[in-house]
């Protein structure tokens, strides 16, 4: 990986990454914008990969890279774990298929795990993505409260549907007071209903959370939260315990989308570390081993309303007790596959040595502090924040605890040093997180910071620090 010098990013950028260009105009002659998620393009055009091993990716026109992006934090134990690819081809091979769209013994063993591991889950239900994980857990809280409206918080993602595609990152002109933010629609095609029925928080400010809960609190059938928004920015405890508190009094379900969290802010998510209980959490990312899932786990008896037997539901076949009302539904050819299981369980497992886990956040405490370390030296306003194995870079040396001060942030500069960074080896999608994994060793850290050393001179040189 040697570092090349040139000055402008994005000119080098272009010249190392001709074969990403070519195939990019081609891909967008059969798909919009030329990819298959919104989040993966990025300008002038997203690089294509076609390698990986442990904590290294290598693109098309042959560049390697450190791998930050993991996969949106999904590959915990870097690529191509032999553990995970030994349990995968191990299940085909043993089972003689990849499924059978029946119950199998992989969904008792992945679901006793995650019971054991997260303090607020009981039972759980396998989805195939974060998405549908929280969209089953909304529907939940309504179905157990016969309440319709949700509240969730600004800067906050839990996935791709109407009810939760609101204040994501909203213009700040247009969101409304810092206190009592409003909705602002984060697609085309979002009805002014869903707008009405989702509420907005301002996150890490009770008091103010307090009083719009209150306000809409009989028609409220859940909070839905990233304890740690977008992965990084923590709650502080006693926000997290108040919001307990103020969510039990109201009768109003408290859910943990610990999609990115859990299995990265501790083994159990942020819930263990915190030592707070939801009633119902979503999990998805680290939990498939690089395979596509979800999980909503909670109390037993939120969860247990999705149970078929004895009610029946639309897919009843014949009996007189038809109710499809009376059932929460939920379905999904995939739900549980067993090859992903299998993936999942060998995950699990090597997170569940404490040395493995332990290693992974010393690496990321190792990177954090030398990034930080960088910016003292060259006086550039920057550190980092984050907890277990997933921080960002932030440009800025005021406190960052919720989406309007990353707003206050130098976005521009973050955003200058990271196709610097690309240039240099190193990858993660420009203003992104970085996830950290067991196969980044001191090699991956060493080479790392040098880039950042390059990266910062770089900018600094184009008078741009
Ligand atoms: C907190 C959170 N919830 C839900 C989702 C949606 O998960 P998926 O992309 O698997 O649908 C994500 C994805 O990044 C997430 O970070």
């Amino acid at each position: 990986m040697a570092l090349k010098l040139k000055d402008d990013a994005s000119e080098l950028l272009l010249d190392r990454t001709r074969e990403s260009s070519r195939l990019y105009q081609e891909a967008c002659e059969v798909m919009p914008g030329g990819v298959t998620a919104n989040i993966k393009y990025f300008d002038p055009y997203p690089i294509l990969m076609k390698k990986a091993e442990g904590a290294i990716l290598q693109d098309v026109d042959g560049n390697s890279y450190v791998d930050y992006l993991l996969s949106y934090g999904a590959m915990a134990l870097g690529h191509g774990h032999y553990k995970v690819t030994e349990a995968v081809l191990k299940q085909i091979m043993n089972m003689g298929s990849t499924m059978f769209g029946t119950p199998h013994q992989f969904e008792i063993d992945l679901a006793r795990k995650l019971i054991r591991l997260y303090r607020g889950i009981e039972k759980i239900r396998y989805t195939n993505s974060g998405t549908e994980a929280t969209l089953l857990a909304i529907r939940m809280a309504m179905a157990y409260t016969s309440k319709y409206k949700i509240a969730k918080f600004e800067g906050h993602y839990h996935g791709g549907f109407e009810q939760v595609l609101v204040s994501i990152n909203p213009d700040v002109s247009k969101a409304g007071s810092e206190d009592c933010p409003c909705p602002v629609p984060e697609s085309a095609g979002i009805c002014q209903d869903h707008l009405e029925n989702t509420i907005v928080l301002p996150f890490n400010n009770l008091e103010a959370t307090e009083r719009i809960l209150r306000a809409h609190a009989d028609q409220l059938a859940a909070v839905i939260i990233e304890p740690v928004q977008a992965g990084f920015i923590p709650a502080d405890p006693e926000f997290l315990q108040g919001l307990r508190q103020i969510t039990t009094e109201l009768g109003i379900l408290l859910i943990f989308d610990e999609v990115k969290t859990g299995f990265r802010v501790s083994l159990g998510g942020a819930q263990e570390k915190y030592g707070v209980t939801p009633d119902l959490t979503t999990l998805g990312k680290v939990l498939g081993g690089g395979f596509p899932i979800g999980v909503v786990g909670g109390r037993a008896d939120i969860m247990d309303i999705s149970a078929p037997a004895g009610k029946g539901d639309l897919f009843d076949a014949g009996t007189s007790k038809r109710r499809s009302d009376d059932v929460l539904f939920h379905s999904g050819t995939y739900n549980g596959h067993p090859s992903i299981l299998s993936a999942g369980l060998a995950t699990i497992e090597v997170l569940e040595d404490d040395e493995n886990f332990k290693q992974i956040e010393e690496t990321t405490m190792t990177l954090r502090r030398g990034i930080e370390q960088l910016f003292d030296h060259y006086g550039v306003p920057g550190t980092t924040l984050g907890l277990g194995s997933i921080f960002n870079v932030v440009m800025s040396d005021k406190l960052v605890r919720n989406y309007r001060d990353i707003q206050k942030t130098n976005l521009n500069l973050r955003r200058e040093l990271d196709y610097e960074l690309l240039n240099l080896g190193v990858y993660t999608k420009p203003l992104n997180r970085y996830s950290v994994s067991l196969a980044h060793t001191q090699k991956e850290i060493d080479h790392t910071l040098n880039a950042y050393e390059v990266a910062l001179n770089r900018v600094k040189r184009r008078g741009k620090l």
